[in-house]
């Protein structure tokens, strides 16, 4: 059994006490050099975790979480890492997307549909344009916890904890709406089992047949400047799907199912750890609350608690990078998460900023390809390209989310790897968060319909327009 003594609490980066440490499981092991448990990342500093004001509150909600059935299964996390080890040998492309952080009041049918809609619609596009299978990833089912820069925000001389997604505590400005909950967790936890299961529904029901693409059309398709080439786009596959099967006589009965992925950022690590199960006839442990956790730029310190508990765990894992992120760095990072060089294991999402990658990505790239280290290379062009309008408004540009995705191509192109996913904050909604795309949102369009708590998203027209120039850009390079 681990416990930390008073003596031994550890500090956040951000100067938190992380009195969590002190709660127990039944699985703990002490984290002695190099041995590896679920809990043993609770002897190393924890960033970006939230303090309960009752640590034994907490310990009941863990210990019911850890009981429940997990939400996904270890043959399915298994899949996914085949499919980006064959996205790394630059046969497969993968597309990652979703709400830069899911709300509880948004765990409705429609909503959930039209995000999958939109990925089924992109990842058409990026087949069509870069000749590839697509591996398609929601940011969706688990999207609950968010790194803030700040663990206050005062408003008229009062200091609040900040808000740091639905997991957590609710984003009113109360001290009831803002002091974390552990409650909360579980409805976390729920309303990801309930998004999931719409999901499989759907795609088990024939949503995402290849033969019926007019099911994901979004109603407001039609206005979009794009709609006449992704219709001929979708009339082109329809096509050639009756052809084949013409030719053959018989349905393609594989092609009227697609694979869908869950994916959250792991920030929650007393959540993800409650999660965290030993499988039959599977070796390791896997993280069953979601198909590919990642690490966030923030909680990615090498002696942090975050890469202790993701090195141990069997899933495929993601890790954003960026432009702070030194050679020797990703190389340590590559060498902890990944030790045998697993294929499909990790995957690299950089999110370095347009103007950044020039300068920041080959010394990476070269650090990596030096001592033979695989990793899929991702690009997220969401995360670097965050600005403030005069009015305060937190937006991003189109054109440098465009430029981030070119530039990241064109670069590793040069260095001799090559792009084999994307990252992006979207939604199915047309909501006015981002500027620009051909359908013309500008500044001043930004308080129209600005919904989230959160990062800006692209809304439906900028995200099929960004998937249309992806498409046009995999076409040129040839991958
Ligand atoms: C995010 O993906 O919402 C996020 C916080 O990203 P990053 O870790 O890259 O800053
Ligand atoms: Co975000």
């Amino acid at each position: 059994m681990f416990g930390a003594p008073v003596s031994s609490l550890h500090f956040c980066q951000d100067g938190q006490v992380c009195r969590q440490l002190n709660v127990h499981t039944e699985t703990q092991t002490a984290g002695a050099a190099g041995q590896w448990s679920p809990s043993s990342w609770q002897a190393k500093p924890a960033a970006q975790q939230p303090a309960y004001p009752d640590p034994e509150a907490l310990r009941r909600v863990l210990a019911h979480l850890a009981r429940l059935p997990p939400l996904v299964t270890s043959w399915e996390t298994d899949k996914l890492k085949e499919q980006l080890a064959a996205a790394q040998r630059g046969d497969w492309f993968m597309l990652q997307g979703g709400d830069c952080s899911e709300s509880f009041e948004d765990c409705e049918s429609s909503a959930i549909a039209s995000k999958l809609k939109i990925l089924l619609q992109m990842s058409l596009m990026l087949v069509q344009g870069g000749k590839r299978r697509v591996i398609r990833i929601g940011r969706f089912a688990g999207q609950y916890a968010k790194p803030r820069s700040t663990d206050l925000e005062t408003r008229g001389g009062l200091a609040l904890p900040s808000y740091r997604g639905d997991m957590i505590n609710a984003a009113g400005f109360s001290p009831a709406e803002r002091t974390p909950n552990p409650e909360l967790l579980l409805r976390a936890y729920e309303r990801s089992a309930l998004t999931i299961n719409f999901i499989r529904a759907l795609i088990e029901g024939g949503f995402a047949d290849l033969h019926h693409p007019e099911y994901w059309e979004l109603g407001f398709v039609a206005n979009s400047p794009h709609a006449a080439e992704y219709t001929r786009m979708v009339q082109s596959i329809g096509d050639s799907l009756r052809f084949m099967e013409t030719l053959t006589g018989c349905v393609l009965a594989d092609i009227n199912r697609v694979d869908f992925f869950s994916s959250h950022e792991g920030l929650h690590l007393l959540y993800e750890q409650a999660q965290t199960r030993q499988v039959p006839r599977h070796t390791g442990w896997y993280n069953l609350s979601t198909h590919f956790p990642w690490i966030g730029d923030r909680t990615r310190a090498l002696d942090g608690a975050h890469i202790e508990y993701f090195r141990g765990i069997a899933n495929p894992i993601g890790v954003k990078i960026g432009p702070a992120a030194t050679p020797d760095e990703v190389l340590a990072l590559a060498k902890t998460l990944n030790p045998q060089n697993e294929p499909g294991r990790l995957t690299f999402i950089l999110r370095l900023g347009a103007a950044q990658v020039d300068r920041c990505l080959p010394p990476l790239v070269e650090s990596l390809r030096r001592k033979d280290t695989r990793v899929l290379w991702c690009c997220d062009p969401m995360h670097g390209n965050t600005e403030t309008t005069r009015d305060g408004i937190k937006t991003r540009r189109f054109e440098n989310i465009l430029a981030e995705l070119e530039n990241t191509c064109r670069v590793l192109k040069d260095c001799r790897a090559h792009l084999g996913g994307v990252h992006f904050e979207l939604t199915g909604d047309n909501v006015t968060e981002c500027i620009g795309g051909a359908s013309g949102v500008t500044e001043a369009d930004l308080t129209r319909d600005y919904r989230t708590q959160l990062d800006p998203r692209l809304n439906y027209e900028q995200a099929m327009e960004m998937a249309l120039l992806l498409a046009r850009l995999m076409e040129q390079k040839g991958r």
